[in-house]
């Protein structure tokens, strides 16, 4: 079964061909170095770019590989949630695509995707317990199969990668900050005071990651220059690395004590899946291992690649729904950011 992948819900252009859930192709654009320039992903300027690469990413794709449009066996488009003009800009292309070839099409939720992209390196079991840490997202799954997922927690405020990036935003650095920050901070020392663990008492498997924002934030503008006063010290850039690393620990221990609670809550899953754009930090990953490991359970991690936006999970994610028989129609809408995602896939059987 041969499914085509097509992502772009916010700043990635990316087309995939995955093979009887083996990836064979993959092209993607980054817009990042566009939208640093205003410190964020600017919406209008997102749908443009998508707009300008899809096709062409789509004849190199092709270009790539023995296969031609006419083996598709589904083309499977994220969905949402993202930015509407982004994802109509995907959901257009797979629509006509799928009404030239007659191909079956199937809408991704992005966030499951990103998921069960773990499954093209390993073997996934079900029922797993999922961690997805993004730019926009911290949610906490119970995954019974690659089609039921039952959230059992999210952050209430900001995403941890939201955290990452405006606090390194703060700090100068240009944006999305969380890779420049997990570098820094394998070069200094973490101080495990520094920074709160926010939340952790709420007795539930929800997230806060603001006030943990608002301490940082607070003590980079307490240095010189930073707004403080005049004889406040400057960082030198050995703070500026201890602080990362702090920063990191912070958030690590953070989403590691929920996890731990999750997985007390759940004994019966069989692995701990972790993904999201923060899944491809290095202390993270190594502390979710290594609770997965208390726990007695498999942690599976996706290659740093596979964990920030890329087409392959989109593609991957579609071929075990139509492997197991679901698709949509050609109504099938894109859903923004903030709209619950309609359970509407329809099953052949
Ligand atoms: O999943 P993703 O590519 O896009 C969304 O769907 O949001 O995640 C992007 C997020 C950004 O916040 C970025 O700073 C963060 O992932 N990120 C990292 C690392 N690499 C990317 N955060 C911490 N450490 C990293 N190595
Ligand atoms: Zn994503």
């Amino acid at each position: 079964m041969l499914c085509l992948g097509i992502e772009s819900s916010c700043d990635e252009t990316a087309l995939a061909l995955v093979e009887d859930g083996r990836l064979i192709a993959e092209t993607l654009a980054s817009q990042a170095p566009i939208h640093s320039l205003f410190g964020g992903v600017v919406p209008e300027l997102a749908s443009r770019e998508h707009y300008r690469f899809i096709g062409p990413l789509f004849d190199q794709l092709f270009a790539r590989c023995a296969c031609r449009t006419s083996d598709l066996d589904a083309i499977a488009v994220a969905r949402g949630p993202g930015l509407l003009g982004s994802l109509l800009v995907g959901m257009a292309f797979a629509k006509g695509l799928a009404l030239a070839l007659g191909t079956q099409i199937i809408g991704v939720n992005h966030l499951h995707a990103h998921l069960l992209a773990a499954g093209l390196d390993n073997k996934l079991a079900f029922p797993a317990l999922g961690l997805l840490v993004s730019g926009g997202h911290t949610h906490i799954y119970r995954i019974e199969s690659p089609w039921q997922f039952i959230q059992l927690g999210r952050t209430l405020d900001d995403a941890a990668g939201e955290a990452f990036d405006k606090i390194g935003s703060v700090l100068g650095m240009p944006y999305p900050a969380g890779k420049q920050i997990d570098e820094r901070a394998r070069r200094g020392h973490a101080d495990p005071k520094l920074l709160p663990r926010p939340f952790l008492d709420s007795g539930n498997l929800d997230f806060s990651f603001s006030g943990l924002k608002t301490a940082a934030v607070n003590l980079i503008r307490g240095q010189k220059g930073f707004g403080a006063e005049k004889d406040a010290k400057m960082w030198s850039p050995a703070d500026v690395d201890n602080f990362c690393a702090s920063l990191n620990l912070a958030i690590a221990d953070t989403l590691a004590a929920k996890v731990d609670r999750a997985l007390q809550e759940n004994p019966d899953t069989e692995t701990l899946i972790l993904a999201g754009g923060v899944a491809a930090n290095g202390m993270i990953r190594d502390r979710l291992a290594a609770l997965a490991l208390k726990h007695g359970k498999m942690a599976i991690i996706p290659k740093p690649a596979l964990c920030t936006d890329n087409a392959a999970m989109i593609a991957y994610a579609g071929y075990l729904l139509a492997r197991a028989g679901f698709s949509h129609s050609l109504e099938v809408e894109s859903i923004p950011r903030g709209k619950k995602i309609p359970e509407d896939l329809e099953h052949a059987g």
